[in-house]
């Protein structure tokens, strides 16, 4: 098949989020105020981490990092989402589609190696404790956090090779709110079966691996807790059951958008808005609600930050 002229297809087609204008105009707030809480969330996360240094610990300096990448996945969508509510034609360019599907897959899979290296620091934080300074050091943390971004950018890279090349020729209309592997990949004109499985094995296989990964390392590390129950047990339950929390609701959505063979937009659009608007709103709320010395730091953040502008 000759695929170097294929390509006639210069933009693709998303879909309509809500047709009434009152609908519009609901989601429209809906949206707009999650976006905010996004971002204001992750950034005072991550600001408090850098300036308290009594959080320079590995697991405030993973989360801070987690903020980031929930940012930047909610930013590939929610933006545009927002945009195109009120906007006639729903059309991408065939480029700037291409680049949204490259940085969900990257964001993406970030997130998910970083949530494995976030149980993996409280692993050894729980069951060697004694270790924790000696395995946990700050290179060991940033190798890890490097080795994060490397595999979603592998991820991401070895479907996108795939796609980009497809030849484009029929109907361009992505079915979908955004652009996708899953979908872009089915608008295609050619048998798409084996990239099919591509996609399916690389974003499906891999998250749901991810997901049993890290709820059973999970379940482990609370027996372990249970076993040697000490006055820091209800802490480390705590810590941890925000971690299981997040995890559930990240792995969730992914494992349904690329494994569930009967795609149905409904269920579509509403597991999409929670990996891209719920799930990086809700990281800050529940890792800050539950956490006392995260609470104390940023209470003496806002505190430092009133008393310096009273100051000027
Ligand atoms: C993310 O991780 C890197 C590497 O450990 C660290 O230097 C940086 O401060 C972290 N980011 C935030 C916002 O804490």
């Amino acid at each position: 098949m000759d695929q170097v002229n294929g390509s006639v297809v210069t933009e693709f087609v998303l879909l309509e989020l809500a047709q009434s204008l009152a609908m519009q105009f609901l989601l429209f707030l809906f949206f707009s105020l999650f976006y905010v809480g996004i971002i204001l969330g992750n950034l005072f996360i991550v600001f408090t981490v850098i300036f308290d240094s009594r959080l320079h610990s590995p697991m405030y300096i993973l989360l801070a990092n987690l903020s980031l990448v929930d940012l930047g996945l909610s930013s590939t969508t929610v933006p545009r989402m927002i945009s195109d509510l009120f906007s006639d034609c729903k059309t991408i360019s065939f480029y700037n589609c291409m680049i949204q599907m490259f940085f969900i897959h990257l964001m993406g899979g970030a997130e998910m190696v970083l949530l494995i290296v976030m149980a993996y620091d409280r692993y050894i934080a729980i069951c060697k404790p004694l270790h924790y300074l000696t395995i946990m050091n700050l290179k060991m943390c940033m190798t890890l956090i490097l080795a994060a971004w490397i595999a979603g950018m592998i991820h991401a890279v070895s479907q996108f090779v795939f796609v980009i090349n497809l030849p484009f020729c029929g109907s361009n209309n992505v079915g979908s709110f955004y652009c996708d592997f899953p979908r872009v990949i089915k608008l295609a004109c050619m048998e798409t079966y084996r990239l099919e499985f591509v996609v399916i094995a690389n974003s499906g296989f891999i998250s749901m691996g991810t997901f049993f990964f890290l709820i059973v390392s999970y379940i482990f590390i609370l027996v372990t807790v249970r076993k040697h129950s000490s006055n820091d047990l209800s802490k480390a339950f705590f810590t941890l059951s925000a971690h299981i929390t997040v995890v559930v609701l990240f792995f969730t959505p992914c494992m349904f958008l690329y494994l569930w063979p009967f795609p149905t937009k409904s269920l579509d659009k509403f597991f999409a808005i929670v990996d891209f608007v719920v799930t990086p709103v809700l990281n800050p709320a529940i890792y800050t609600l539950r956490n006392r010395d995260m609470k104390v730091a940023m209470r003496r953040l806002s505190r430092q930050v009133v008393s310096s502008r009273e100051m000027t």
